[in-house]
């Protein structure tokens, strides 16, 4: 009677429970088992009835461990109805996408230090003289508002940089040509955030200077990038610009490689597209940074890291960039 109570008492939550109850009443070793082994000893006479009850604790203590079984059963189905299903496969591993600015400056940096550029970074928080002064923007000059500046504080000779040009100055300045570096990063302006136009983005920008550089080397350069980043077919055009710290200045073209030319919307039907500006270093500048412009020659070039990859990716809208949309982001998983 007793050991009848102890079954009906015993309540199991998980399989080991289930297996510590089976070891207890059901194994040939459990308790019941062992009084099976007692009833050798039982007198002939009394054995019958023992033997009856002994049985009837057996079948008992086994119909109590199927009861148990399903119990057990049940419980696991309530975990699967709460979304816990334990025989499901684990979830796939979930992998973040490059981002494209990351990959498209990548590309960008591989091509240029494949011709032997190295790279060179500077503060994002600059003086005057680095962003301004010492590339030949004069001071009051009207130049200097081609680059809508965002001034630190009330302190006019401190500044967001506006342009990487800057960090080419720093090397300038450290550095005894020959100089091939290449300055990518991040660069401010003051304008409204658009499709076209947004106050952070960012630039790389390149310079060579050496004995006797020429504008042919400035424009061979620029076609080598253009069909290693836009594809072999691809033609550059050089329009005459103007920039304070580089002269003669160009505007640079790549033929449009989304209509071959034909016209589309993304070249405004002249078959090509503005990629970014160049020219020969102005020998005031590198008299600013204590080279000697009767030794030495140098050309200079800048692109906008977002347009390359909106050309690139035929990406329309300069905000997608830094809102960080998954479903825009998801799409570069594998470039
Ligand atoms: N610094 C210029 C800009 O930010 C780009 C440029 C670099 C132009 C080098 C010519 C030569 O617009």
């Amino acid at each position: 009677e007793a050991l009848k109570q102890e079954i009906a008492g015993f309540t199991v939550k998980d399989a080991a429970g289930l297996e510590a109850y089976r070891m207890r009443f059901i194994s040939r070793k459990s308790v019941v088992g062992d009084l099976f082994a007692g009833l050798r000893d039982v007198a002939p006479e009394d054995k019958k009835e023992m033997g009856a009850l002994l049985n009837s604790l057996k079948v008992y203590a086994q119909d109590r461990f199927r009861e148990l079984v399903a119990s057990l059963e049940e419980g696991q189905g309530q975990e699967v109805a709460a979304g816990l299903d334990l025989t499901l496969p684990p979830a796939e591993d979930v992998l973040g996408a490059e981002h494209p600015l990351s990959g498209v400056k990548a590309r960008i940096v591989e091509i240029f230090e494949r011709m032997g550029f190295n790279l060179s970074e500077g503060p994002e928080i600059e003086d005057d003289w680095h962003n301004f002064s010492a590339l030949n923007f004069p001071e009051n000059h009207p130049a200097r508002e081609m680059q809508d500046t965002f001034f630190i504080e009330k302190n006019p000779d401190i500044a967001l940089r506006t342009h990487t040009s800057s960090v080419q100055v720093r090397v300038m300045e450290n550095e005894k040509p020959p100089i091939r570096t290449l300055s990518p990063g991040r660069v401010y302006r003051n304008e409204a955030i658009s499709a076209r136009a947004h106050c952070v983005f960012h630039q790389v920008e390149g310079l060579y200077i050496n004995k006797s550089v020429s504008f042919a080397d400035l424009k061979q350069t620029m076609l080598h990038f253009a069909q290693e980043f836009f594809g072999e077919g691809t033609k550059i055009r050089l329009r005459p610009s103007y920039f304070p710290f580089t002269e003669p200045s160009a505007e640079l073209d790549v033929s449009c490689g989304i209509c071959s030319g034909k016209g589309c919307n993304v070249c405004k039907y002249t078959g090509w597209l503005e990629i970014g500006g160049c020219g020969m270093v102005d020998p005031n500048v590198l008299k600013s940074s204590g080279i000697d412009p009767e030794e030495f020659t140098g050309f200079a070039f800048g692109m906008g890291i977002e347009r390359m990859a909106m050309l690139k990716y035929q990406i329309n809208d300069l905000r997608l960039f830094t809102e960080n949309d998954i479903r825009f982001l998801k799409q570069f998983v594998s470039v």
